[in-house]
C-alpha cells in the first residue's frame, strides 16, 4: 500500500489548493477527485458562469452602444452554442492549469471515488477505485451539491432535463423562451441576469420578501430594480409547491399561481457532501449534514482536517482556498486560523454587487454602535464617464468605538475587483483617519471608498 503524509479527498478549490500548498511544503501528498479536477468552481460554477456573464455584458454594451456615441443599428444577438463552446475552452485551460500546478508541486493525482475505510496505527486507509492508500493525515474537501427538495414533480422534471441545476444550465446550447428561476440567491440572480440579457423572458420565484439573501437591503433593492428594467419578473414571498413540464406552480398569499417555463433553474442553496465517503468509519462529527471544524480547520478527529463547502460555513471558493491554507499550515505546526469576518462576496450580475463585513443590520444585531454612510457612485468621475445608468451606491459601516471600518457594500462597475482593498482595511483595523490619508488612483471607481470615509 502506497503511503502518504497527506491524502486530500476532493479536487476542487479547497482540495487542489490544499494539495498544492502541502506539496510545496514538502509533504508527500495524494489528491483524489472522482470527477474533474477544479471541482464545481472551475467546471460548473464560478468560472463558467463568468464566461456566460461576460458574453451577456458584451451584448448589453452592444445594445446600448448608441448611448456612448457608437453606431450599431443591428440588435446584438447571442450565439448560445458558441458561448458554451467558449466556456468549455476556458474551463479546459484552467483545469489544465490546476493539474500543472499540482504536478509542479509533486502532488500525486488520482481520478477515482475515494472512501475512508478506517484507521490503523500507520494512519488512515483510503480506498480509491481498486487501490488502497495509507496517510498520516486527511484533508476532507468534498464540497457541496445543489439542494433538491421534495417538491412534487421536481425529480421527474430534473430527469427529463426541464429542471436544471448549476451544472446543466451551463451546458444549455439554446436560449429558452421562458426561463424560470427558483430561488433569488446568488446563482439564481446571476443566471437571471444572463438569460434576460440574451433574450429569455425570465421569472424569479423567491420564498423571502427580498432577493440576494443577506445582501444589504438598499443594494438588493437597486439590483432588483435594474433586473426588472431588463425584463426580469420577481415573485417574492412565493413558495414553490409543484413543478410541471411546462411551468412552476407557487403559492402567493395562500393562493396558487402558475408561471410558464421551457426551462427551470433550481438554485435554492447547496448542501455539504458528507455521505458515502466513510466519515463514520473514523468518527468525524457532523452537524446538520456538514463537518464540524474549528478555526484551524481541524475536525474532532486528530489529523483529520476539512476545507471548503463541506463544513457548510461560507460556501465560497475563496473561503475554500484560505481554509485549505489554514489547514495545511496547522498540519505543519504553523500558527494560522480562519477569520470569517473579512471574506468578501461578489454577485456578478450586471451591475455587479460586492460586500464585505457587517451590514448596518448585522452590526446593530451584535450590539455594536455604528455610523453608516451611503453615497452614490456618481462621486466617481470614472463611474459617470463609463456608465449611463447611474444608480450605483457605496455604503460603509464604521464601528464608532474603534473608528474603524467594519463593512462595505457596493453596487456598480468594478465593485468585485476593488472590494479586497476594503477587506484589507477591515482586517488590519486601519483607523478611518489613516484611510483618509491613503492615495487612491484617479479617476477610478474605487475612489468611492475614500469619498465615503470623508463623509463620516
Ligand atoms: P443561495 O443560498 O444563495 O440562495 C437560495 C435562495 O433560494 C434563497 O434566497 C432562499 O430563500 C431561496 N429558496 C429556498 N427554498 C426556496 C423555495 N422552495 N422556493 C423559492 N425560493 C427558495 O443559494 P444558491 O443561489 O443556490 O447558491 C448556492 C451557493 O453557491 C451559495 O452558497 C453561494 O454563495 C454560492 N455561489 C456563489 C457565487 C458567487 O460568489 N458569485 C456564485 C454562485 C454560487
Amino acid at each position: 500500500m502506497d503511503t502518504f503524509d497527506l491524502i486530500v479527498i476532493g479536487g476542487g478549490p479547497a482540495g487542489y489548493l490544499g494539495a498544492e500548498r502541502a506539496g510545496h511544503a514538502g509533504l508527500k501528498t495524494l489528491v483524489i477527485e472522482k470527477r474533474e479536477f477544479g471541482g464545481v468552481c472551475l467546471n460548473e460554477g464560478c468560472v463558467p458562469s463568468k464566461t456566460f456573464l461576460n458574453s451577456a455584458k458584451v451584448a448589453d454594451y452592444c445594445n446600448h452602444a448608441a448611448s456612448y456615441g457608437v453606431k450599431n443599428d443591428a440588435k446584438a444577438t447571442v450565439d448560445q452554442k458558441f458561448v458554451v463552446e467558449r466556456k468549455n475552452g476556458v474551463v479546459k485551460m484552467l483545469v489544465s492549469g490546476v493539474k500543472a500546478g499540482l504536478k509542479k508541486n509533486k502532488v500525486t493525482m488520482k481520478n477515482a471515488e475515494a472512501y475512508i475505510e478506517g484507521k490503523t496505527d500507520g494512519g488512515f486507509i483510503v480506498k480509491a477505485g481498486e487501490e488502497k492508500f495509507l496517510a498520516k493525515r486527511l484533508l476532507i474537501a468534498t464540497g457541496s451539491s445543489a439542494v433538491v427538495p421534495p417538491i412534487p414533480g421536481l425529480k421527474e422534471n430534473l430527469e427529463k432535463g426541464v429542471v436544471l441545476t448549476n451544472r446543466e444550465v451551463l451546458d444549455l446550447t439554446e436560449i429558452p423562451k421562458d426561463f424560470v428561476v427558483i430561488g433569488g440567491g446568488v446563482i439564481g440572480l446571476e443566471m437571471a441576469s444572463y438569460f434576460s440579457s440574451v433574450g429569455s423572458k425570465v421569472t424569479v420565484v423567491e420564498m423571502l420578501d427580498k432577493i440576494a439573501g443577506p445582501t444589504e437591503k438598499e443594494i438588493s433593492t437597486i439590483l432588483q430594480k435594474r433586473l426588472e428594467k431588463k425584463g426580469v419578473t420577481f415573485n417574492l414571498g412565493c413558495k414553490v409547491t409543484g413543478i410541471e413540464e411546462d411551468g412552476v406552480i407557487f403559492e402567493r398569499n395562500g393562493k396558487s399561481e402558475k408561471v410558464k417555463a421551457d426551462k427551470i433553474l433550481l438554485s435554492i442553496g447547496r448542501r455539504a457532501v458528507t455521505q458515502g465517503i466513510g466519515l463514520e468509519n473514523i468518527g468525524v462529527n457532523l452537524e446538520r449534514g456538514a463537518i464540524v471544524s474549528d478555526d484551524k480547520m481541524m475536525t474532532n478527529v486528530a489529523n483529520v482536517y476539512c476545507a471548503g463547502d463541506v463544513n457548510g460555513k461560507v460556501m465560497l471558493a475563496h473561503t475554500a482556498y484560505r481554509e485549505a491554507e489554514v489547514a495545511v499550515n496547522n498540519m505543519l505546526g504553523k500558527r494560522d486560523r480562519m477569520r470569517y469576518n473579512v471574506i468578501p462576496s461578489v454577485i456578478y450580475t450586471n451591475p455587479e454587487v460586492a460586500s464585505v463585513g457587517e451590514t448596518e443590520e448585522s452590526a446593530k444585531a451584535k450590539g455594536l454602535k455604528v455610523k453608516t454612510v451611503s453615497i452614490p457612485l456618481t462621486y466617481s468621475g470614472r463611474y459617470i464617464a463609463e456608465n449611463t445608468e447611474l444608480d450605483g451606491i457605496c455604503k460603509i459601516v464604521v464601528n464608532e468605538s474603534t473608528n474603524t471600518l467594519i463593512g462595505a457594500h457596493i453596487i456598480g462597475t468594478y465593485a468585485g475587483e476593488f472590494i479586497v482593498a476594503v477587506s484589507a482595511m477591515i482586517d488590519l483595523e486601519v483607523d478611518i483617519e489613516n484611510i483618509k490619508k491613503l492615495v487612491f488612483p484617479h479617476p477610478t471607481v474605487c475612489e468611492i471608498v475614500r469619498e465615503a470615509v470623508w463623509q463620516i
